[in-house]
């Protein structure tokens, strides 16, 4: 272990004195410019016969990755029995990989407590919704804010970070793995004891609580927050009260964030300046129990899981959808991860054939270098891969790694990283040092607003089944990456910034409170062009609907009244008219009243009982324009094309890219990559050189080129 320099210890000092938190923002600190994006892989030392770690490390190496991931589920072999520490086996490997050349990535392997500690204590394990106990024999089944595995926890960060915390060879750290995934809500004695504790703290008098839960209805109104359990659809066969399950979901998301502040504090006591704290987000769609904005102040940074041949994934149709995966979900996931703090990178990508969707395709030759690329052009600073070596025993047997389960030969996707690898290091040889974000794309910034709230109370009661509250993000998300947008999800309590962000796009923006309608129409006034759709104002941030007209306080806003709402059986579907084209929808459609003289109707009813009413309203205020959008479309094409209109109208330059087709623009490179199963033409201009690939982008293909 090195010693603690000076410089380090002042900077615990500062910590502790003034609290001072990660510093967001500063991505070049950990992740050179010049550098572009670091190429890495797992490797499980423990998993392996030791005879076997230096060659392994040194082909990892000699295929050109940069680094590697160690210790994230190795707990029952860092600490064998209970206060008996072994890092002796750490210590070699992570020598090996420096020699080799590799950097490292450490992890805290709380998501794998060891079995004599969950023996022991077998009430930090997580309990489901069917009051079954978790027990040993899997992963992440214990919970962290439980105290008494809080002190184990905090004994082996500890020690990782007294170890590894100053030490040159570690690049940077992951807390834990995925937390919450697999287990998304603890219902144990533990949590609803902590539930109550929460719900003390938020509301302070049972009163209080009754009121915000609207606890009249049906005779739900406690006498004390001791009566209050967890609510479970489980025992609440007839239905949950919305607003109790709304601050369960908080409840849980403050859990989780909590668990991780605790471990990133311990090790920012050693941790060297140059050395990251992150965690590794499972993908955003199955983790609604997260809200990744809670550790802005944490982690350096969000990274995050990505695995595009998952079965429960939205894809392009087409014949090789299956094989080339969901680049929309990738893009989404990165763009989320990276509007945390600024600047991300993606832990795990896959890197063949997984074993865990419903079935597990062969991804098509040059799909892994393709996520790579897009990866790359997302801006990722750093692709690591999951995993190096295939493993030939444990649940995951089938999980393609970089090599077979021989441990030596080349498998398929490792191919082509190491195709990706050499591409990237032609391209950092041409790289300029600074490059200007073109002024067509800083033209089209956008902002989407985020608030995980809004998620969560539609998905509790999304008043129609049709509506899947992430179809309804991801479509508004879809039709912004075919304009060639670059989007970054911002808080309502950010900044509302209008040379940064000159458009705002606010999708069924359900739980509001004035302020943020003040906000917006600030930032309108000053220029900026706001997008709203369905459902936008519906409810004060309990959850309840406004003692007033249906979504009323954001009337002043659009212009316009919404009178009322309609939704159509699945297999029916009505019109909407805008210019000349008809639009069929069937989820839902607002009916509108303009209100002020200035309002534009983009689109009208075309037919039922309220034909010729609009469903969507425009209006300039100020220097910018906010845009109301009443429908779901089922083809999503009247939001495109409105969308297209309000983008050329508040004069950005876009593009026009086929669904599953991204373009991206990265330290003055240009990345199309193509999803979808036919050819398609890559938007680059007539004096375009390409670097990579050409103006036609197969499936699968990668085209990268200079202005
Ligand atoms: C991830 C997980 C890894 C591994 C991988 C397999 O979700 O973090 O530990 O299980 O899936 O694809």
């Amino acid at each position: 272990m090195m010693k603690k320099n000076y410089f380090s210890l002042v900077l615990i000092l500062l910590n502790y004195t003034f609290g001072l938190q990660a510093q967001s923002s500063d991505g070049e600190r950990y992740f050179p410019a010049e550098d572009l994006m670091n190429i890495g892989a797992y490797y499980y030392p423990e998993h392996w016969n030791e005879k076997h770690w230096e060659r392994d490390l040194e082909k990892m190496a000699e295929m050109g990755f940069e680094f590697t991931h160690f210790g994230e589920f190795a707990w029952a072999n860092m600490e064998p029995e209970e206060g008996k520490f072994d890092f002796t086996w750490l210590d070699k490997a992570v020598e090996l990989a420096h020699r080799k050349g590799l950097k490292v990535i450490m992890c805290t392997p709380t998501a794998t407590p060891p079995a004599w500690l969950t023996e022991k204590h077998p009430d930090i394990l997580l309990v489901d919704e069917n009051e079954r106990k978790m027990r040993h024999g899997s992963r992440l089944h214990a919970n962290g804010n439980h105290p008494v595995y809080k002190r184990y926890i905090e004994r082996i960060v500890r020690k990782l970070g007294e170890r590894y915390g100053n030490d040159p060879r570690i690049w940077g750290w992951q807390l834990d793995n995925e937390p919450h995934f697999g287990t998304l809500y603890d219902y144990s004695d533990f949590a609803q004891e902590s539930f109550r504790d929460w719900l003390k703290n938020k509301y302070s008098s049972i009163e209080a609580l009754n009121k915000a839960w609207g606890n009249a209805f049906w005779s739900q109104l406690y006498n004390d927050f001791d009566q209050i359990r967890i609510p479970n659809e489980k025992e609440l066969i007839q239905g949950i009260n919305p607003h109790a399950l709304l601050d369960f979901q908080r409840f849980n998301a403050h859990q989780l964030a909590a668990s991780l502040r605790f471990q990133a504090k311990i090790l920012r006591e050693y941790v060297a300046q140059e050395q990251w704290i992150t965690t590794n987000y499972a993908y955003f769609k199955f983790l609604p129990s997260v809200d990744i904005f809670l550790n802005q102040k944490d982690l350096d940074f969000a990274s995050y899981t990505f695995y595009p041949l998952s079965t429960f994934l939205n894809t392009a149709e087409g014949p090789l959808a299956h094989r080339l995966g969901s680049g929309m979900e990738m893009s989404f996931a990165n763009e989320l991860a990276k509007s945390q703090n600024g600047f991300t990178g993606i832990m795990e990508l896959q890197p063949g054939q997984i074993n865990w969707g419903s079935f597990n395709s062969q991804p098509l030759p040059g799909a892994v270098r393709m996520w790579l690329w897009h990866n790359f052009a997302l801006d990722a600073k750093f692709t690591c891969t999951y995993r190096f070596r295939q493993p030939i025993y444990g649940s995951e047997q089938y999980h393609n790694g970089i090599m077979e389960t021989d441990g030596v030969t080349i498998a398929r996707g490792g191919q082509e990283y190491l195709q990706g690898i050499d591409e990237i290091n032609q391209l950092r040889k041409q790289m300029k040092p600074v490059a200007e974000m073109p002024e067509a794309v800083a033209s089209r910034k956008t902002a989407f607003l985020w608030k995980q709230d809004n998620l969560w109370d539609i998905m509790n009661y999304p008043h129609t089944e049709q509506w899947d509250a992430w179809e309804h993000y991801y479509m508004y998300y879809e039709n912004l990456k075919s304009l060639g947008v670059p989007v970054t999800f911002l808080q309502e309590t950010d900044a509302f910034d209008v040379e940064k962000y000159p458009f705002m796009v606010a999708p069924a923006f359900q739980l509001l409170d004035e302020e943020l309608v003040e906000k917006w129409i600030e930032y309108v006034k000053q220029g900026g062009h706001l997008v709203l759709s369905s459902r936008t104002g519906q409810k004060d941030t309990d959850g309840q609907l406004w003692e007033a007209r249906l979504q009323e306080p954001i009337y002043e806003l659009i212009g316009s009244r919404i009178e009322y709402v309609d939704q159509l059986p699945p297999d029916t579907q009505a019109n909407v008219k805008f210019g000349e084209n008809n639009y069929s929808w069937n989820t839902w459609a607002d009916i509108l009243t303009p209100l002020e003289q200035d309002v534009e109707i983009l689109a009208m009813h075309e037919d039922q009982f309220y034909a010729g009413k609009p469903v969507a309203v425009r209006r300039k205020l100020g220097e910018g324009s906010v845009t109301y959008i009443g429908v779901w479309t089922i083809e999503q094409d009247l939001e495109r094309e409105l969308l297209q209109k309000v983008y050329k109208e508040g004069g950005a330059d876009i593009l026009d890219l086929p669904r599953y087709v991204f373009t991206e623009w990265r330290d003055g490179f240009w990345i199309t990559v193509n999803y979808t199963s036919d050819s398609v033409e890559a938007p680059a201009p007539k004096n375009a050189s390409f670097i990579f690939g050409k103006r036609q982008v197969e499936p699968g293909g990668v085209s990268v080129w200079k202005e």
